[in-house]
């Protein structure tokens, strides 16, 4: 088998088979096909597209590329949840100690964000004390204790998404399908859970803008997972605009406290409900979602959600008291409010650009190696639709050094657009997605 045989046929059109993709990733990762090969293959994908058993047969390749986690050890159904990433989203937070209270075990391994914000891994990490460096043996034992963990991927996690994804990035090739699919599913397969909820983001602030585009995405790696014999469901909830107030490391954070203090509802609250309901089915807690809903309310209003929270910071080295008092967490010095110049409704934000505006901030990173302060970003107070009278505050810039202060002003105040009508508002949750959808639109659109 030779990789320019490879390269031919897909180029050309055809289908892959399940060893010449073995052959592919076997060879990438061991060094014997060079960056300008595969490079050249996955713009072939790029153009050509993956069928769903290739798709498959290339997140399997990538799964066992690297160490498979193995979390037997654990009792119980291990649930996982994913999210393909958007902006103030904070998921995790509220779902993982919410399902944990019901009774779930819910391991999670993330990675660090190179988004707007940092990754769930930053955001815990802003929280003083608290480390996501564990090793598996002590990870196994804080989900056994409170039902619940979040670590980093060790390094021999799918080592074939760490080198295909740098080179994805500066090749112009991250946003096909098959390679995200593949991407996503490799890690979750890899990382030893036995089922999988995943939130798949679709709006302005996503990868995968349109919704048609997102069901599909949904689709194929619901199914991935269920044929590597994993049970996987997938949300598709809205990203057009942020998904909680606070896009930013510890102001999320603390909205994810506030939330299971009760004391917050909202968007987030709404969508990481929803997930975590998901996960009690997957899990075997729940019979059916009105069942979890009801567990669900139940471990929200009697703290018991929180102590599980403050329990897996405790455990996991952390200053459990910012649980009670969320002040604890890093404060950024300045707050700073951008406000509105004209009268109207909030019609549409540009939420990548809110994103990017925290960035600017110093909340998230532009390249591997920057530092991410943990105390910065943005506090929304306009949500889509709002009525608003010039000088009434749309965000909350919380900054440390003044830098970047008036350019970001300016960022936000053009990403929130102000019209004389309200809009027509989009789903919050667009669909849950159990099979496989329609292929031939997918084909189309990627
Ligand atoms: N997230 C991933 O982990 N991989 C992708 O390809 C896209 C998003
Ligand atoms: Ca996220």
């Amino acid at each position: 088998m030779h990789i320019p045989e490879i390269i031919l046929k897909k180029r050309n059109g055809g289908t892959l088979s399940r060893p010449e993709i073995n052959h592919f990733i076997d060879g990438y990762c061991a060094g014997d096909i060079p960056d300008y090969q595969a490079a050249a293959l996955l713009m072939a994908i790029w153009f050509n597209h993956l069928d769903h058993d290739e798709t498959l047969a290339l997140t399997l390749a990538m799964r066992d590329s690297g160490e498979i986690v193995d979390l037997s050890a654990i009792s119980g159904v291990k649930v996982d949840k994913h999210s393909t990433g958007g902006v103030g989203d904070t998921t995790t937070l509220v779902t993982g100690p919410l399902v944990a209270a019901c009774g779930g075990k819910v391991a999670k391994m993330s990675g660090r964000g190179l988004g707007h914000t940092g990754g769930t891994l930053d955001k815990l990490e802003a929280i003083p004390g608290m480390s996501v460096s564990l090793d598996m043996e002590r990870f196994r034992r804080i989900v056994s204790a409170c039902g619940l963990a979040v670590m980093g991927q060790t390094a021999d996690l799918v080592p074939a998404d760490k080198k295909l994804y740098a080179l994805r990035d500066v090749t112009g090739t991250v946003d096909n399908m098959a390679l995200i699919a593949g991407s996503i599913m490799s890690k979750k397969l890899a990382s030893g859970a036995d089922a999988i909820v995943l939130d798949v983001k679709t709006g302005n602030g996503a990868f995968m803008p349109d919704p048609t585009a997102a069901r599909q995405l949904a689709g194929l790696m619901v199914t991935i997972g269920n044929q590597a014999g994993r049970r996987t469901v997938a949300l598709v909830t809205d990203m057009n605009q942020p998904l909680g107030n606070a896009v930013g490391n510890a102001l999320e954070v603390r909205e994810a406290i506030e939330i299971l203090q009760g004391r917050h509802a909202g968007d987030l609250k709404t969508v990481s409900l929803a997930l975590a309901a998901e996960m009690l089915l997957l899990g075997g807690q729940a019979t059916n979602i009105a069942n979890a809903n009801q567990m669900l309310a139940r471990a929200l209003e009697s703290g018991a959600a929180l102590r599980h929270l403050a329990r897996m910071i405790e455990l996991q080295g952390g200053d459990p008291t910012v649980c009670r008092a969320p002040d604890r967490l890093p404060r950024a010095q300045h707050i700073i409010p951008v406000t509105a110049d004209t009268a109207g409704f909030v019609a549409g934000f540009d939420t990548a650009a809110l994103g990017s505006a925290a960035r600017l901030l110093g909340a998230g990173r532009l390249t591997k190696n920057d530092t991410i302060d943990p105390a910065v970003g943005l506090w929304m107070r306009k949500r889509l639709g709002d009525r608003v009278a010039p000088g009434d505050i749309l965000a909350d810039m919380h900054i440390n050094a003044p830098r970047n202060q008036a350019d970001v002003t300016q960022r936000i105040k053009q990403a929130v657009m102000i019209a004389a009508r309200p809009p027509t508002r989009p789903a919050l949750i667009h669909d849950r997605i159990t099979q496989p959808v329609d292929a031939t639109i997918h084909r189309e659109l990627t």
